[in-house]
């Protein structure tokens, strides 16, 4: 079978590009998982892998109803809220139907739209890299069905206050997806506003403040016949027991959450200050990704920092191609530090 290489194809996202000793590109939680994680591990039995899981997630599902008072027939879990970005066009939209996406987000949302022959309308982006909601809102038409947002916004870390998407779901009858895998580190979620709002549908992950990306479990909180739309084209088993199981754990130690949150915080300042004393340009992060100009000065760096040991997300992953940037996610100090030696030492080989 010959395989087409110029398809759309989720091969093309940053997460597989090559991670470095010193790596600083996918926002993974430096700080691991909850430690009480380790517990459900030791308590494993053989029928936890011997047994198909619960295909719906039961138990997940009853806890993330209590915390956000929802109803639990409006939770899908899927294994990985990727899942769920594919899963969602493919169920919603059909060939010749509008989808606005932002130019700097996610790159899954344009890639997953596009597999359903959707029709990618592009949303511009503030000259300070927020969301422009109000380009979006003159861009819908009657063809508009899936408007996606991500909150806080990857690559940026910049947030979008809660009443501003609120409007947005309020002026159309177009599904807003509001991604909130960054939600842990900062901004305010919309989840609850799902019980109110029939085109609103949120995502959440287990990847990123959880610690758990490598397990693959995410959900979304959406209408109840969204839902079941989702449901009816999922795998049958999508969850692996052992997922649910550490995300149960993981879910309720909100301490772990708060301590995650205040670790970010206080490495993103770090990163945040030292690359603006260098001479960068840091787009004012609230969350895990830093977006970082690169100065005209500094001719190809993300190679430079390659051939050094340093792994980061160019800016040609993304959309905006006219500007030259990559992004960040901050890891531990002594990691972050040994990235901002290398950025000297680049800086000095250019007699800077
Ligand atoms: C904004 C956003 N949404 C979703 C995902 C996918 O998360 P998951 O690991 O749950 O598939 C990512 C991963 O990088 C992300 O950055």
């Amino acid at each position: 079978m010959n395989i087409n290489t110029t398809n759309t194809s989720f091969r093309k996202l940053y997460a597989f590009g090559t991670k470095l000793p010193i790596d600083l590109s996918l926002s993974e939680n430096p700080l691991g998982c909850s430690p009480k994680v380790s517990s459900v591990l030791k308590n494993l039995t053989q029928a936890d892998f011997f047994d198909y899981p619960d295909p719906d997630c039961n138990q997940l599902k009853k806890l993330i109803s209590r915390r956000f008072e929802i109803n639990a027939d409006s939770i899908f879990v899927a294994n990985g809220s990727e899942a769920i970005i594919k899963l969602i066009p493919q169920v919603m939209l059909k060939p010749g139907d509008e989808v606005i996406v932002p130019r700097l987000t996610f790159p899954m949302f344009e890639i997953a739209a596009r597999m359903s022959n959707a029709k990618i309308v592009s949303s511009e982006m503030t000259p300070d890299f927020d969301i422009d909601l109000k380009d979006i809102k003159s861009k819908i038409t009657q063809k508009t069905k899936l408007i996606f947002i991500c909150n806080p916004n990857n690559p940026t870390g910049k947030v979008i206050p809660q009443k501003a998407i609120l409007d947005l779901v309020k002026t159309t009858k177009a599904n807003i997806i509001v991604d909130e895998a960054n939600i842990e580190f900062g901004g305010q979620t919309v989840i609850t506003e799902t019980n109110r709002f029939k085109n609103l549908i949120v995502l959440r992950t287990f990847s990123k403040g959880f610690g758990l990306a490598g397990l693959r479990i995410g959900f979304c909180v959406a209408s109840k016949n969204i839902v079941r739309l989702l449901q009816q084209a999922s795998q049958p088993f999508p969850v692996a027991t052992v997922a649910e199981k550490a995300a149960l754990v993981a879910f309720a130690d909100t301490q772990f959450i708060k301590k995650t949150k205040e670790f970010m915080k206080s490495e993103r300042e770090f990163l945040n200050r030292e690359l603006k004393k260098r001479g960068f340009e840091v787009v004012r992060s609230e969350a895990n990704n830093l977006l970082v100009v690169i100065p005209p000065f500094i001719p190809d760096l993300v190679r430079r920092l390659s051939e050094k040991g340093v792994s980061v997300v160019d800016s040609s992953a993304f959309n905006l191609n006219e500007v030259k940037f990559f992004r960040v996610s901050p890891r531990l100090r002594e990691v972050n530090r040994k990235f901002i030696n290398v950025i000297d030492q680049i800086l000095s080989e250019l007699g800077k």
